[in-house]
């Protein structure tokens, strides 16, 4: 699946996401043969750059930060692609220049200018960008040819900002032109899951109340909020992570199998299942949010949240969130599913962790299974990716005793070909215009009806309760799930 002849062009360009992720997964596309000889990126930015100074600052990207080794020939054949356009959002005349970019590169490949246009913007200035684009045209392709938006999280603040959001994107380019990043769906592991789940025949018969006692989803991060203080304070952990990542996650793990692999039926059954999650009724029980705070980490002291460069010192902002959801269906009707993340946790970790309900009964001395826990199916998403089965197996010896034991499956043992980094399979996908790893609208709206009662519950509530930074996230979360008599898995 090569992309044909089309371009990018990434508004935000000067910023960390670009650096980091974008530019340097165009470069390893294009290593890859993926891309076309005549792509055609273009940067748009306030910076006085010329051309050959945004391919300068795409090459630093590329040279820190890209998968595959840099070739100069291939970086070459990018160098002679790049345009900038240097210009605000509010400029009229820049948006001009872009129209006047777009054309020539359209003309050059011969396709009249197949474009999609990313959005690495601050959320409040989407609406700009889209009105200028639809001002100058173009998000109109030529005859032939397609233009597509990109856009990066977070879809809007709450539910109300997010509708707004979509009506504005939708006046501007149709609903199936707009890809909606949520770079988790781009991890081969959280594409996995179907594999996993449908591509086989054991898992499935188990994958419902019966025999599953609960779901724990984590998206546990070590590192503090960097220099993202601008972006993070007001926003937090909630609707960082959970909004998105965390309910998506849960949708693929909880969702009925699709009749094919279609974006529609694949979205279908998304939407089914997130409309059936409800939150407990008492969510001062059942939902807790943390800040972090000043302790040493692995040897290094850091900072807690409020002393952060940047961070109001009486910010409530969250950095630790778990909800507890429940689904309301046939399938998961009574099994608990939690979710939590954060920022500064013990280390940097997610999965997706099925527990099952323990044996009905047990033919043993009660002794013998002393170390004897639930049953686990663990999907490891990341870092050290796989999915471990842990299950209870009888210690070697004249003694009848069952311990826990686990068994693995590891991606660097089964398979040799490295994993594209998710931005790299993301942006091709825009490209080929492969809508299956991109959430729908109606998804987003429904992560923010799950997500809107808890912030609205917190903004009422007093402060988030404190953790130290490196611990697992302040007490309150464990006495969350201990009242269900449950705990949390340290990964
Ligand atoms: C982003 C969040 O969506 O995901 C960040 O905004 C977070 O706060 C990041 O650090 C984590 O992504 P990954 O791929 O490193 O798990």
């Amino acid at each position: 699946n090569v992309a044909g002849s089309s371009g990018l062009v990434i508004f935000g360009v000067t910023g960390d996401l670009s650096r980091k992720k974008l530019l340097p997964a165009v470069y390893d596309l294009a290593n890859r043969g993926l891309l076309p000889p005549d792509f055609a990126l273009v940067g748009f930015g306030r910076r006085d750059w010329k051309d050959a100074d945004f391919a300068q600052v795409a090459y630093e990207a590329v040279k820190s930060h890209a998968r595959t080794p840099l070739r100069d020939e291939v970086w070459q054949r990018l160098a002679d692609c790049c345009r900038f356009v240097q210009g605000d959002f509010d400029d009229d005349d820049a948006f001009v220049r872009l129209r006047e970019t777009v054309e020539e590169l359209g003309r050059k490949q011969g396709t009249g200018g197949d474009f999609a246009f990313y959005l690495s913007v601050p959320p409040r200035a989407f609406p700009q960008v889209l009105r200028q684009l639809k001002a100058h045209a173009l998000a109109d392709p030529p005859p032939g040819a397609w233009r597509r938006a990109v856009i990066e999280k977070p879809f809007g603040h709450d539910l109300a900002g997010a509708q707004d959001l979509g009506r504005i994107v939708h006046e501007v380019f149709p609903p199936n032109e707009v890809f909606r990043i949520d770079h988790y769906l781009g991890k081969e592991t959280v594409q996995n899951i179907l594999a996993l789940r449908f591509a086989n025949t054991m898992f499935e018969p188990l994958w419902n109340r019966s025999y599953v006692d609960h779901v724990q989803i984590t998206m546990a991060e070590d590192i503090g909020i960097g220099g993202r203080a601008g972006y993070y304070d007001g926003i937090g952990a909630a609707r960082d992570v959970i909004q998105n990542h965390l309910l998506q996650l849960l949708a693929l793990t909880a969702m009925e199998e699709p009749d094919s692999f279609h974006p529609d039926a694949l979205s279908a059954e998304k939407l089914k299942v997130l409309s059936a999650v409800t939150l407990p009724a008492d969510l001062g029980r059942h939902t807790v949010r943390g800040q972090y705070t000043h302790a040493w980490q692995r040897g290094q002291e850091v900072p807690g949240y409020l002393e952060e460069d940047g961070i109001d010192p009486a910010s409530r902002t969250d950095t630790y969130a778990a909800v507890k959801l429940e689904i309301n269906n046939r399938r998961w009707a009574g099994v608990p599913f939690y979710l939590r993340t954060g920022k500064r946790l013990g280390r940097r970790v997610t999965e997706i962790a099925v527990i099952f309900k323990p044996a009905p009964f047990l033919p043993f001395e009660s002794s013998a299974t002393s170390e004897l826990g639930q049953n686990a199916l663990v999907i490891r998403v990341q870092p050290d990716e796989g999915v471990t089965v842990r299950f209870g197996s009888k210690v070697p010896g004249n003694s009848l005793e069952v311990r826990d034991v686990a068994m693995d499956f590891d991606y660097r043992d089964s398979f040799t070909e490295a994993s594209p980094e998710a931005y790299e399979r993301l942006i091709l996908d825009v490209l080929l215009g492969d809508a299956n790893l991109f959430p729908r609208h109606q998804e987003v709206e429904q992560s923010w009806r799950i997500l809107d009662p808890v912030e609205r519950f917190w903004d009422s509530h007093g402060k988030p309760a404190q953790y130290p930074a490196g611990s697992w996230g302040p007490a309150e979360a464990d006495e969350m799930l201990a009242r269900d008599g449950r705990s949390w898995r340290r990964p």
